[in-house]
């Protein structure tokens, strides 16, 4: 039995969806374990793309168990919709091989609309991530398991309890979006009939007692973690390691803890970011790697590959191993910059800082290979140039890269140094 835990390394989209359809060609289950529909996880196979939101990555192949942790927070609405629109690109999914935790948080109609108003100076996904997050910590969310087991009444008041508290911080802001009983009720109904057959009510039992191997995915990144990320700049909940044990509910030896990590770094969204490049370097990396992102559309922030980032982390992760991704994304430039260290007041710092934007970035400019690598497949088969820009920063964080990214396709991966 291999497990592996998939992580992200940056601010999110680094792979980690293509990472996870790859791998779970040799996973029995594959679990979900935070975040919500803010995720957008692209999926390329055979020119066919795929964008999941709250689906595990594991879903497009036959045969595989797909688990949704108690700590995804669901907005039934949207699941559904992302389940119809699979469906109609022939992928199976059924109580056989989707089961949803009946501790997820329900995400409703007003946690939108205050997303809606307060997400703005974070610049969130506005898919009521944190208010949903935020109900579950004050102890007022509503469940899945609520659906199942609390009486007509029971859940009236709870809906009309929530209603009271959040039209009154909605009219604070714009009394004309605040929510009525009938739009809540009637979205719990129908999250009622079409999310029942999924519900599972011991998600621990499936990940302790399945037969084979178990692969984790997170959602957004090491730098939105609320704990450990660019605070305030971040998500709600924990993409991070320590996430996928209270997501879950269950302790799970990883073999594997993989870290994806892009040839270069990407931010949605508002915050720090010391190695951002608003330059034509950035409009390249946004334009080559199609930087766009896949929930809102929005375009990607860009910059050069941070090194310290990186190895920040790899320590927060325990990462083993290292994907890296849309190394072919560089193919155009003749000299790479990389981040390998940050000053503060002009001086070197030797620990991450809790606010980075102070950081002045220190970089080191690397090769390029000015060489289309998208049909290598084997190590060899890079040009000189791509195997040192790997070899070092293997050797800057001291993790191997066992796995190289050339493209958006199942098959476009090498697999290295093994
Ligand atoms: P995630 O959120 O971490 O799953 O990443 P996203 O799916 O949001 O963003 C990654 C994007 O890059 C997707 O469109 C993938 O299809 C694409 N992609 C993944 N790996 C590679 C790669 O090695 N090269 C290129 N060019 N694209 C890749
Ligand atoms: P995947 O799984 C990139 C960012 C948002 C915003 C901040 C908070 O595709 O890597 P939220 O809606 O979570 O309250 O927004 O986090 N963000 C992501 N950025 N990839 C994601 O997911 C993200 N999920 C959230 O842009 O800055
Ligand atoms: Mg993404």
């Amino acid at each position: 039995m291999a497990n592996t835990i998939i992580i992200g390394m940056q601010w999110g989209d680094e792979g980690k969806g293509a990472e996870t359809d790859r791998l779970s060609e040799n996973s029995d289950v594959i679990v979900r374990y935070q975040g919500g529909g803010n995720a957008g996880h692209t999926i390329v196979i055979d020119n066919k793309k795929y964008v999941l939101h709250l689906l595990p990555s594991g879903i497009i192949r036959k045969g595989k168990i797909n688990v949704i942790s108690n700590n995804v927070v669901i907005d039934a609405f949207n699941l559904l919709k992302e389940i119809d629109d699979l469906r109609k690109m022939s992928v199976e999914i059924t109580p056989e091989n989707l089961a949803i935790s009946d501790r997820c948080h329900l995400t409703l109609p007003y946690h939108l609309r205050l997303d809606e108003l307060n997400g703005k100076s974070v610049g969130t996904t506005g898919r009521g991530i944190g208010p949903t997050y935020t109900d579950k910590v004050s102890r007022t969310g509503i469940r899945l398991c609520d659906l199942l087991d609390l009486s007509n009444n029971e859940l009236n008041s709870k809906i009309n309890e929530n209603l009271s508290e959040k039209n009154l911080l909605i009219s604070r802001k714009e009394w004309k979006s605040t929510v009525n009983f009938q739009e809540c009720y009637e979205y719990l109904l129908k999250a009622r009939d079409k999310i029942s057959p999924f519900i599972n009510r011991d998600i621990g039992k499936i990940v302790l007692e399945h037969d084979g191997s178990l692969l984790y995915e997170s959602a957004q990144g090491t730098l939105l973690d609320v704990d450990l990320g660019t605070y305030p700049y971040v998500t709600s909940s924990n993409p991070t390691i320590g996430g996928a044990f209270t997501g879950t509910g269950v302790w799970v030896d990883f073999n594997t803890k993989l870290g994806i990590l892009k040839a270069y770094t990407t931010r949605v969204g508002n915050g720090p970011f010391p190695a951002e490049q608003v330059n034509e370097f950035g409009e390249r990396l946004r334009k080559n790697g199609f930087e766009f992102g896949a929930t809102t559309g929005r375009a990607r922030r860009c910059g050069a590959l941070d090194l310290v980032i990186a190895r920040y982390s790899a320590r927060v992760n325990g990462i083993s191993e290292i994907s890296l991704t849309k190394l072919d994304v560089l193919s155009s430039e003749d000299k790479i910059p990389v981040c390998i260290g940050y000053k503060i007041d002009g001086k070197n710092i030797d620990y991450f800082p809790a606010y980075l934007n102070k950081v002045e970035p220190v970089y080191q400019e690397l090769d390029g290979w000015r060489t289309d690598i998208t049909n290598a497949r084997r190590a060899d088969e890079l040009p000189k140039e791509a195997r040192d820009y790997i070899m070092f920063i293997q050797e800057f964080l001291g993790v191997p890269i066992k796995r190289v990214g050339v493209g958006p396709g199942r098959d476009q991966v090498i697999e290295i140094f093994r």
